[in-house]
């Protein structure tokens, strides 16, 4: 597969390297979406911080010639690795195939690809791609029929799992998309809404079009009692995206979730919020094998996805990368972005004496 990937430069050899090509590659308004964090960028910048700021004790002879990366989820799923794809809207401003491409690359990598509510493909075009392995992504709209029939078009097209997120009643204010006046490049569209015609954004709203469109139309006055109603109107496991703190984790098992995803939005939304990775202990610690957990943001190497397992997440999801391989590649790009992650988690593995999964344990990170 990697003489597909359509890079002139040399092949890049680590996550942070696939980000200067699509740098190139990637036009400057979608780029900078696409990179960007909110405000001064200080938590963008912490999720990375935080990672490197913690130490491995690797345990040494301990017989790692024979791995076993795969985790079987709550919705019975049995994925290759420990890390699925992030939800990220508009994926066709990285690559004419947009989320297309990155469920076939989730595929070939037999992991879970989460689709955004607001993807330029619709949720029936890439279920018809998908082999099972598909959860979507949430966007509460003001109007509850548009929320409802996005939620049962989702069960309808096999969704395995329904990931609300809890951190965006509002857009955090990114300010290179304000400068850009961003707004989706002309023949894309929001193909989830496009029956309810509210799939257009404002061309240019003298700020992010973005930001005008989520202002207008989400709902501002989610609440806990939403959770509840949502179950009542799914099959699908509720997993809440964008928790930070232990006692909203404790609500979202009361309330029902299935699941937790410790997120910040990838420094996207409410700048100065902490790294996810050092939030993740304490709530691991609260939940305490109740509800699954899981963690996105800044996960960038193999030592990362170590990091996050030994601190008590059940998996980890992959955010820009994925469309930083787009950008480069379309498919063949995404799938080498996850095998790069995967063979760096794996050697992470072998050098910290564990062969599988369930030898990943605290005392890695602590000592
Ligand atoms: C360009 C972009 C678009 C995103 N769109 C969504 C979205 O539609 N829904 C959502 O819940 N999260 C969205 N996110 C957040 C990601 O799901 C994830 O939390 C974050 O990107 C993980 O951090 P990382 O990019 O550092 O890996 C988006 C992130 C990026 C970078």
């Amino acid at each position: 597969m990697l003489t597909e990937v359509e890079v002139a430069e040399q092949l890049p050899v680590n996550l942070f390297e696939f980000e200067a090509i699509a740098a190139k590659r990637i036009p400057k308004q979608a780029f900078d979406y696409f990179s960007s964090g909110a405000n001064d960028e200080i938590t963008l910048r912490e999720n990375r911080n935080a990672f490197e700021r913690i130490s491995l004790y690797p345990r040494m002879l301990r017989d790692v010639d024979r791995r076993d990366l795969c985790v079987t989820l709550l919705t019975g799923q049995r994925i290759s690795m420990p890390i699925m794809i992030a939800p990220m809207a508009f994926q066709k401003m990285a690559h004419p195939d947009g989320e297309l491409a990155t469920i076939e690359a989730a595929n070939n990598a037999e992991t879970i690809m989460v689709l955004s509510t607001l993807s330029t493909c619709s949720i029936e075009e890439v279920a018809a791609r998908a082999q099972g392995n598909l959860w979507f992504q949430l966007y509460v709209y003001r109007d509850k029929a548009i929320t409802e029939s996005l939620v049962k078009r989702a069960e309808v097209a096999g969704c395995k799992a329904l990931v609300l997120t809890v951190d965006s009643p509002l857009l955090g204010r990114r300010e290179q998309d304000v400068r850009n006046g961003f707004h989706l490049p002309a023949g894309l569209t929001c193909s989830n809404l496009v029956d309810s015609k509210l799939n257009a954004m404002p061309l240019h709203a003298g700020d992010s079009g973005l930001a005008a469109y989520i202002h207008a139309l989400y709902d501002q006055s989610l609440t806990w009692k939403d959770v509840e109603w949502l179950k009542s109107i799914t099959t699908m496991p509720i997993l809440l995206k964008g928790i930070l703190r232990a006692d909203d984790a404790e609500l979202a098992i009361k309330h029902g979730a299935a699941g937790i995803i410790v997120s910040n939005h990838g420094g996207r939304q409410l700048d100065t919020v902490p790294a996810t990775i050092s939030v993740l202990r304490k709530i691991a610690d609260t939940v305490a094998g109740r509800v699954e957990l899981y963690l996105d943001g800044g996960v960038r190497r193999g030592t990362d996805v170590l990091k996050a397992l030994a601190l008590g997440a059940k998996a980890v999801l992959l955010g820009r990368p994925v469309l930083w391989g787009l950008g480069q590649g379309g498919r063949a790009g995404v799938e080498l972005a996850l095998a790069l992650l995967q063979s760096e988690f794996e050697l992470a593995m072998i050098l910290s004496g564990c062969a599988t999964l369930s030898d990943i344990t605290r005392d890695l990170v602590e000592q």
